[in-house]
């Protein structure tokens, strides 16, 4: 399967998840298979008017490639300005956010709110499309909510742009993460357009892949399966899961690039969301989670996932 211009052996990328994909999580993912990553959702006014918090999102090391850099924006303009930015970075391709269904951001219009739009959608698409020579994608939902599924008609406006693909995760922006994905939605698609479609939602077993794939999907994105739990890419190809030792050096690894990423003190603290899905289903969690909520330093919190594991 070729995407963004590259060839892909199963498939299997990391999902852009605002707060959790920076750099470290994607080499961890990376080194057990995912074979791309998606940034967290960037703002295109941030990167624009240069914001330190926003250009950090594109920091990475040199092996953190294939990147897909996604954007958030409801403005054709800053988008087509922010992609230029992120072509200069030498990213590989650019995802256009239109299935963020966070208040924030679809009451300035962007994210999900712009498929309630589909002129001002196709418009940011040509937009991007037209000003960068790396391929450009665009990640949508079902539609806004039970009552307007315009996914396909949507990716089938989009497809004359000249977009790349279209990556789905079909719930609607009303649904936010519950019930079940609406994979019919997928189907219909696959019958509207001929672009690869990245399937999103609730992936984490190996059936999951053969039943989407029969669906149309041409490719798929893990996310919340791969908070803590970085060697899915490497179980979803049929291979074993980690023992003790992998598991805790895994976390160890972790530890260590968060901290060079964001700083010890910091680094601690982004570390716990991660510290309670690396040890669930262990005896003992529950007081690991109490302990580790108590630690500040990166020393002692290496001393707690050792003394954890050994
Ligand atoms: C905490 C969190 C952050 C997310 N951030 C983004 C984001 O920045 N951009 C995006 O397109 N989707 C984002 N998503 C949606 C995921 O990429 C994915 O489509 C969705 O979670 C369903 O897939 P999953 O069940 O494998 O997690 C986020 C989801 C979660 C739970």
């Amino acid at each position: 399967m070729t995407l963004y211009g590259i060839d892909f052996h199963h498939g299997l990328f990391l999902a852009p998840l605002s707060g959790y994909t920076s750099w470290p999580m994607r080499l961890l993912c990376r080194r057990y298979g995912a074979e791309l990553a998606y940034t967290e959702m960037i703002s295109a006014e941030g990167l624009i008017r240069n914001r330190k918090v926003t250009g950090k999102l594109l920091d990475r090391p040199e092996e953190d490639k294939p990147l897909v850099a996604q954007l958030f924006t409801a403005s054709p303009e800053e988008a087509a300005l922010a992609s230029r930015i992120i072509e200069d970075c030498g990213l590989d391709g650019i995802d256009l956010n239109m299935g963020c269904p966070v208040k924030k951001v679809v009451s300035r219009g962007a994210g999900a709110a712009l498929m309630t739009e589909p002129e001002r959608a196709r418009d940011l698409a040509e937009h991007v499309v037209r000003q960068v020579k790396i391929p450009v994608s665009v990640k949508m939902r079902a539609g806004w909510d039970s009552s307007f599924l315009n996914a396909a008609s949507l990716a089938a406006a989009l497809q004359e742009t000249g977009i790349c693909a279209i990556c789905i995760h079909p719930r609607t922006r009303v649904d936010m993460y519950r019930g079940m994905p609406r994979w019919e939605v997928l189907r219909e698609m696959k019958q509207r357009v001929s672009l690869p479609i990245v399937a999103s939602g609730d992936i984490s077993r190996v059936e999951d892949l053969s039943r989407l794939a029969s669906l149309g999907a041409d490719a798929f994105m893990i996310g919340r399966a791969a908070i803590g739990r970085p060697w899915i890419f490497r179980e979803l190809t049929g291979a074993h899961p980690p023992d003790r030792a992998e598991h805790a050096e895994v976390m160890l690894s972790h530890l260590d690039m968060i901290c060079s990423c964001y700083g010890k003190d910091k680094g601690v603290r982004y570390m716990r969301k991660f510290l309670s899905s690396y040890v669930r289903g262990f005896t003992g969690a529950s007081l690991f989670r109490k302990m580790a909520c108590s630690v500040q330093t990166q020393p002692d919190l290496s001393e707690l996932i050792r003394d954890f594991f050994f």
